[in-house]
């Protein structure tokens, strides 16, 4: 089947949307723009969205498998992923399974403290008013969500935290937090949408605590490509990598 990938609907800061000939499919394309700071900093990392969209579609295949809604059609190709179309809701759900970055600046918590439960932080998608979190009364009252929607986006989260982190610590990579969108396709179902990649999560190698994501970038450390090649060698298979010829 050939893809014609039509018009650019969205141009974010990392990614591209682009419509298909199906209304319901868009092409997301993962380029190798690489910001931090809501935009501050910024820079283009070659080869950078070829391997975050592999491994984005190798951990939404995992989700699948475990009966999770996604975006996720197909790769057509590294850099270009086929996905579902969604009308998103401008929440970051993020999940915190161990005290990092922003969470330890602005609370007295240990760094590397675990979170059993892990915590569910959501904030609000807003460049304009630079992502503040919300809680659920604010949520609500500003029209983003309903509390019954709140409630199944939750509890799809803690799933998608147990599925993804399970696999993660099988793969040698321990997961202390990341950040997810989700949308509405046209049944209005709610599904996981955008990426789940080095540039959203955090990643850490399980042997040497060596970080491996964007963390590395933020703080002007060189080796972000190789972070990020780590990361997909650790979670491929074979024989993923030879479909994907790495
Ligand atoms: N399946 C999808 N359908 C429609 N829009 C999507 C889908 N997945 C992600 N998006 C949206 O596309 C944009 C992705 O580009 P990105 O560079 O991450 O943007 P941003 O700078 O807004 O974070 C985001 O706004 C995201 O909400
Ligand atoms: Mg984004």
């Amino acid at each position: 089947m050939t893809i014609e990938i039509g018009t650019l609907i969205y141009q974010g800061k990392a990614k591209g949307v682009y419509e298909t000939d199906d209304p319901q499919k868009v092409v997301v394309e993962f380029r190798d723009d690489i910001t931090a700071g809501n935009g501050a900093k910024k820079d283009n990392l070659s080869e950078k969205g070829f391997w975050n969209s592999i491994i984005s579609a190798k951990l939404f295949e995992i989700l699948e498998e475990a009966r999770i809604r996604t975006q996720y059609v197909e790769l057509i190709k590294p850099g270009l992923m086929l996905s579902k179309k969604l009308e998103m809701i401008p929440l970051e759900v993020i999940t915190r399974n161990i005290a990092a970055g922003s969470l330890l600046k602005r609370y007295p918590f240990e760094p590397k403290q675990t979170f059993e439960p892990p915590i569910i932080q959501i904030d609000y998608k807003s460049d304009e008013y630079g992502d503040p979190m919300l809680n659920d009364d604010i949520a609500i009252a500003l029209g983003l969500i309903d509390e019954y929607r709140l409630k199944i986006i939750k509890e799809t989260t803690l799933r998608i935290n147990k599925v993804l982190k399970d696999f993660l610590e099988s793969k040698g990579i321990l997961f202390p937090d990341f950040k997810i969108e989700f949308g509405y396709d046209a049944d209005g179902n709610i599904v996981l949408g955008d990426e789940i990649s080095p540039d959203t999560c955090r990643f850490w190698d399980m042997e040497t605590c060596d970080t491996l994501d964007k963390d590395l970038f933020r703080q002007g450390e060189s080796g972000v490509l190789d972070a990020y090649k780590k990361v997909a060698s650790m979670i491929l298979d074979d024989e993923d990598k030879e479909k994907w010829n790495i």
